[in-house]
């Protein structure tokens, strides 16, 4: 990504109907708040914006289900929003909400410009509606059976059950949720934006990255599975897509446009919109401009989200800021995929969840703790798992034998020896590496070795590789240990107390560098160093740039003789019975499947000697771009991706998983197959699936973070 002057990041705005859960900060959150507080610390002027998205069928449902209304619903969770990112420490410069009337005017004055224009095109079109609540139904209002599995509860927009996106007019037998009747089909009028019309410039600004002769951003720099969803999306055709709804809850439309009578913006218009007004609410607290960050080609507009609202912010809010012709367009959107729980998709329906504000409840003062173990899970290119088990593992050998470990060990070693003040020691004076104990390493050399370091964590958090980038801190850390462990100072102290000095001088450099290099992923740890090192707080201005500089000139960052304070534990280990605790928790929670009878053994095929098998060729590979195959139910087309070439492969899973959903994921390939035509498109190879008892596919694949092309045996 070329330079910017200005970096505007935004997270998905939440649905205010419920509690945030450990998916939600999978998805938009940490990771944004990862790199603003890393941009922060390198000095740029960045800004951090979100807010609840407090309209849609989501919101009025929920209203519904609560017996509340929509605003007693919004009040609520906007509340604990606010409360809980503030907690777990997700940095907002600004956190806004829709039902604002400033959110209201703001997208009600884009919505009259693109009128204006004549952006829209006013068309008529049949919905359902419920005569006996006298009201059009939203897609999430009708349920009915699903066309593609016989699923008896799918909703007007979706079959939860097989993944198929649905119209209301798709389910068999629908049914009012209002009512519980037949809802009618009737005639209403509303705005559409053409997208089928911008189709061919948003390919190429999507493929290419130009738009009207300017190179605007870097596709190379976008993540995979977020492009193939693009271009599926793309390849499927675009359709005008109504912005306006009739509903009685959300945005008017505005009162000076004929027509507008009971008539709402669509929640996907108005939200992201929501980024714009929350700008504009922060710009009015700082004295600041908010037109700088949204229509100044000099500013990098960044969007935080998770894989189910990339084609909202990859194509159809982009269209709408186009369309508008004032604003500037996202350089990237580094969407994250799904985060799973203890091996099930998270559900707040079913209550598999690990909500945070209960963790933060449960465990009082864990919060780096949690935000470690998720970041090392992050599903930045597929999806991810979290389990107790995982985060109890990585706080009791990661965080409390590591970290906490090396910066307890230096801070109590220099306090017995030299009264907690940073020692002077001989320049030139060589000790033992920490690298093989026969090379002799010098306190600059090794200077510049915690530069490189430092160096290689910012540019992974500039690709936002976050997980790589948090793994680099805990190797610097690793390396302090090592350093202490091959010196052995409680050893040499005595025949040879100079070396000591330099060996821990080095050390609280560690220290004090890991101090600043945590603060994007452990803000609450940082902290603490901090105190320990008897410094004040980081204001995130620019502290790590100022520390790169330092240290690539061989600058120590703690000046000889300075104080510093006390040892204290950063981290303490995590017992079996709290963590029993929470998984006892989650089962109560959740409808436990039971197994229904001891499987029978089944008949397996005939034997096969081991030269046979040896002649398949099975090799790891990556769904790159997935669609429909016309006038065939069964069959996507998926394009893989296998490291040294493309293939083309029919696979029969269309029933199963949306083209959407498959981008990114990996797969094992049988890649010596005989090609096989099927209907007019070769197949280049078969997937390998795992079939479950009633028929369910899952994907077989390799672990995560593995190359493509390799060989499977
Ligand atoms: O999926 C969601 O939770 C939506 N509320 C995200 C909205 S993002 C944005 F456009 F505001
Ligand atoms: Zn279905």
């Amino acid at each position: 990504m070329r330079e910017f002057k200005r970096i505007l990041v935004t997270s998905a705005l939440p649905y205010a109907n419920g509690p945030l859960h450990i998916g939600h900060l999978a998805g938009a959150y940490l990771s944004a708040d990862v790199y603003v507080r890393f941009q922060r610390l390198m000095g740029k002027d960045i800004v951090f914006v979100c807010g609840s998205d407090e309209h849609g069928a989501a919101i009025t449902i929920k209203a519904m289900k609560e017996g509340l209304s929509p605003q007693q619903i919004v009040d609520k969770y906007h509340a604990l929003f606010e409360k809980t990112f503030s907690r777990i420490g997700i940095s907002f410069d600004m956190y806004h909400r829709t039902s604002e009337p400033l959110h209201h005017e703001t997208s009600q004055e884009f919505f009259r410009k693109l009128y204006k224009k004549g952006e829209f095109q006013e068309k008529e079109s049949e919905q359902y509606f419920d005569e006996e609540a006298g009201q059009f139904l939203a897609d999430r209002y009708i349920m009915g059976t699903c066309p593609k599995c016989g699923n008896g509860e799918a909703y007007g927009d979706q079959c939860e059950k097989c993944g198929s996106s649905l119209s209301p007019t798709d389910l068999i037998n629908p049914v009012s949720t209002l009512s519980g009747k037949k809802p009618v089909l009737k005639t209403t009028k509303h705005w559409y934006l053409p997208l089928d019309q911008y189709e061919t410039w948003l390919r190429k600004w999507i493929e290419t990255g130009e738009l009207d002769g300017k190179v605007l951003h870097d596709p190379d720099v976008w993540k995979n599975h977020v492009l193939g969803q693009c271009k599926s999306w793309l390849d499927g055709g675009l359709q005008p897509r109504a912005m306006t709804r009739d509903l009685d809850w959300g945005v008017d439309v505005p009162r000076d446009i004929k027509g507008h009578e009971g008539k709402k913006l669509y929640v996907w218009m108005d939200a992201p919109i929501g980024y714009i007004s929350s700008t504009k609410q922060w710009a009015i607290n700082n004295k600041k401009n908010w037109k700088k960050y949204w229509q100044d080609d000099e500013t990098a507009l960044i969007h935080f989200i998770g894989k189910d609202n990339i084609v909202f912010h990859c194509l159809i809010f982009p269209a709408i800021l186009r369309a508008h012709g004032d604003y500037i367009l996202p350089v990237n959107v580094p969407a994250n995929q799904f985060m799973n729980l203890e091996g099930k998709k998270i559900s707040t329906s079913r209550n598999w969840a690990v909500w945070v504000h209960e963790y933060l409840d449960d465990l009082p003062g864990r919060e780096d703790e949690l935000r470690y173990a998720m970041i090392k899970n992050m599903p930045e290119l597929k999806d991810s798992e979290f389990t107790w088990k995982g985060y109890q593992d990585a706080n009791n050998n990661e965080l409390v034998n590591n970290l906490a470990n090396f910066v307890n060990r230096v801070m109590v070693l220099a306090n017995k020896y030299y009264d907690g003040k940073v020692p002077a020691f001989d320049e030139d004076m060589d000790f033992i590496g920490p690298d093989d104990q026969y090379e002799a390493a010098f306190h600059d050399s090794e200077l510049l070795r915690l530069f490189d370091d430092s160096h290689e964590l910012c540019d992974f958090l500039r690709k936002f590789d976050f997980r790589s980038a948090q793994k680099v801190l805990m190797d610097i850390s690793t390396r302090g240990n090592q350093i202490l462990q091959f010196n052995e100072p409680w050893k040499t102290i005595k025949e040879n107390p100079e070396a000591v000095k330099a060996v821990l001088n080095l050390c609280l450099q560690y220290v004090a560098a890991m101090a600043i290099l945590s603060r994007p992923f452990l803000p609450f740890t940082s902290d603490k160093i901090r105190t320990l090192l008897n410094l004040p707080h980081l204001e995130e201005k620019g502290e790590l740039n100022k520390m790169l500089d330092q240290l690539s000139e061989g600058k120590p960052l703690l000046k000889k003789g300075h104080k510093i304070g006390e040892p204290i534990h950063l981290f303490t280990r995590i017992d079996d019975e709290t963590i029993q605790k929470q998984i006892d928790k989650l089962a109560g929670s959740s409808p436990v499947e039971e197994p229904s009878e001891k499987p029978v053994a089944p008949e397996l095929k005939p034997e096969v000697t081991y030269d046979d098998f040896q002649k398949l060729d099975i090799r790891t590979a990556t769904i790159i771009a997935a669609e429909k195959i016309e006038k065939a139910d069964k069959l996507l087309k998926l394009t893989l991706d296998l490291g040294f070439e493309q293939r083309t492969v029919v696979s029969g899973i269309a029933e199963h998983y949306s083209p959407e959903s498959v981008v990114g994921r990996k797969v094992s390939l049988l890649a010596n197959l005989a090609p096989r035509k099927m209907r007019g498109v070769e197949s280049q190879g078969m997937i390998l699936m795992a079939e479950n008892g009633d028929g369910k596919l899952s994907f077989v694949s390799a672990e995560d973070g593995w190359a493509d092309g390799q060989v499977i045996k």
